[in-house]
């Protein structure tokens, strides 16, 4: 540096067309003992550092007040050679030839600064501008020292992406290029969803942006900003599409009925299964019915299903750029009722104890549900499901003690499905035999036989008879009548035969009674 001073003072004193020598040895060489004694003679060195924006204008100031004398050089950065820009000794400023290559250059008038509009790059670089005062008294020497920076706006960026179409799961790198701009540059990344909602992904200094693990949520616009200390600006925007999928289907099934089995719909409606499957591009959907191809498309609907149709349905989605595929199987139930109505009936139960009411109406699936109402006494009520036989049959059966039913009651079976709209039911009345039990005996014409008969007719259900004869002759029940049959010679007279008949709606037995006289 010093030797640059030193080469700066020599070119003034040689270019210098006045007689400055004695101020000019008077300030070079200084004797270091000197500066003490009069510092006014050291030359005094400013720093200043100014920051142009190239193509812009720009003013580089010497010192604040005019000095008498001034010349204003020029380093270029790297390298060692100082040149002559302009220089006033007094006579007006001299602009140099040189000063052409750092733009174009202007004294500012009544003052020693420089201006440069439309600033080169070229002009980057150290300005010294060395001013002398009070030539004519005590002469003050400064240099001031301008380091110019010119800077250059970044320009419009452009966005590079490795992969435009990318596939989820893989990595891609973006880069934003730009072709000027002086650092450092600060890079912002953004992006911009389909619906116009902007988020910053990434920033920083590097123009290069890796992304791993591509996933859909990365499909939008992409676009870059580069800003650098004098402006900033924004790359067009790039669509990136994801490519994904298909994922696992979704179906959904209208109208939506859902039970431990599956899906179910009611026999003859409308049943309309929809497959979704999230892909891009968009999936193709193939419908199976126990793997068996029905149709292509995304849902797939049934106009009256039939019980028939019941099975496993499955849809397949596809791919076709990434040639993948995904599946879903449910399985649909469907509902239909049993034909007809239930039937009622009434019978005797715990050896004519109990009436059970039984109510019947096989077929249909599932089971239809049916409830006894009616005069019921809820005495111990019990539901039995009906034997399990080959062909479907159920029933609902209630067991009710004899004295809590009165007689001639009506009971009712409401039965339901859930195919029907309305439901269905049968009755049933119990009775008592309206008159006595009757008992009478007859001989066979073949006089072989003794015939003891008892009835007990026209109960619901039918009461049981049966007959308790001396030395142990009897006959175990029957319902409504009972033939008790003796061998003519083993019939004992004199002693009771004894018809017992039990009703369920009646506690106690009937009886009615027979005594053979001797012949
Ligand atoms: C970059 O700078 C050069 C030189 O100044 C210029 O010619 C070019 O047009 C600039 N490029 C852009 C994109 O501004
Ligand atoms: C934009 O995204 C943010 C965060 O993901 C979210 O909270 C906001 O609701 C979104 N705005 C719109 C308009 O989608
Ligand atoms: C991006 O990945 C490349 C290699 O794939 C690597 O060289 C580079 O350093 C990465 N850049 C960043 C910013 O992670
Ligand atoms: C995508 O974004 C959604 C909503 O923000 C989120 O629920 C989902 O997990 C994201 N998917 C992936 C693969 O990151
Ligand atoms: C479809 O499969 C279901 C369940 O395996 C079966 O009940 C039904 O009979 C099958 N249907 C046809 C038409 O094969
Ligand atoms: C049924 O009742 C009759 C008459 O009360 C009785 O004799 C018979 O032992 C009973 N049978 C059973 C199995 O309880």
């Amino acid at each position: 540096m010093v030797a640059k001073l030193l080469g700066l003072a020599f070119l003034y004193l040689t270019t210098g067309p006045f007689t400055f020598s004695a101020h000019g040895t008077s300030v070079y060489p200084v004797p270091t003992s000197s500066v003490k004694i009069n510092p006014n003679w050291e030359v005094v060195y400013q720093d200043t550092d100014v920051y142009g924006v190239v193509g812009k204008a720009v003013i580089l100031e010497c010192g604040t007040s005019v000095p008498d004398i001034y010349i204003w050089s020029f380093t270029k950065p790297g390298t060692d050679a100082i040149k002559a820009v302009v220089y006033n000794l007094g006579k007006g400023p001299r602009i140099q030839q040189f000063a052409e290559t750092l733009g174009h250059l202007t004294i500012i008038s009544n003052s020693a600064a420089v201006s440069i509009e439309k600033l080169p790059l070229a002009a980057h670089g150290l300005f010294t501008c060395q001013a002398f005062y009070n030539i004519d008294k005590e002469p003050v020497v400064y240099y001031y020292y301008v380091h110019l920076n010119v800077r250059v706006p970044v320009s419009k960026p452009y966005l590079l992406l490795s992969d435009v179409s990318p596939v989820e799961g893989s990595t891609m790198w973006m880069r934003c290029n730009l072709e000027n701009g002086t650092g450092p540059i600060q890079y912002v990344w953004q992006h911009e969803t389909h619906s116009g909602n902007i988020t910053v992904v990434a920033q920083g200094s590097s123009n290069l942006i890796n992304i791993t693990d591509i996933n859909r949520n990365h499909t939008g616009w992409y676009r870059c900003v580069a800003t650098n200390a004098v402006n900033s600006e924004s790359s067009n925007r790039l669509w990136l599409d994801t490519i994904y999928g298909p994922d696992i289907p979704r179906i959904d099934v209208t109208p939506y009925s859902i039970t431990e089995r599956g899906y179910s719909a009611l026999e003859r409606e409308t049943v309309s299964l929809m497959c979704q499957a999230p892909s891009n591009p968009a999936s193709q959907y193939v419908w199976f019915y126990n793997n068996s191809q029905v149709y292509s498309g995304p849902q797939y609907t049934i106009t009256k299903i039939l019980r028939m149709h019941t099975g496993d349905y499955a849809c397949l989605a596809q791919n076709t750029y990434l040639n993948t595929r995904s599946k879903k199987t449910i399985s649909l139930t469907v509902y239909y009722p049993p034909d007809g109505s239930p039937s009622c009936s009434v019978e005797a139960a715990l050896n004519h104890t109990a009436l059970k009411l039984l109510c019947v109406w096989a077929g249909g699936f599932p089971s239809p549900s049916l409830d006894w109402t009616g005069d019921l006494v809820q005495a111990g009520k019990t539901q039995v499901d009906a034997e399990q036989q080959t062909n479907l049959q159920s029933g609902t059966a209630i067991i009710l003690p004899s004295g809590s039913v009165t007689p001639n009651s009506l009971f009712r079976c409401v039965g339901s499905h859930p195919a029907l709209k309305q439901t269905t039911e049968c009755s049933t009345r119990t009775y008592i035999p309206p008159a006595e039990p009757v008992c009478f005996a007859y001989v066979t014409n073949t006089q072989q036989y003794l015939m003891l008969s008892c009835s007990w007719d026209g109960g619901a259900p039918k009461a049981l008879v049966w007959w308790e004869g001396p030395g142990g002759q009897s006959k175990g029940g029957q319902e409504n009548s009972n033939i008790l049959v003796l061998r003519y010679g083993t019939a004992r007279s004199g002693k009771p035969y004894t018809c017992y008949a039990k009703h369920p709606l009646m506690v106690e037995a009937k009886s009615c009674r027979l005594t053979l006289g001797q012949s």
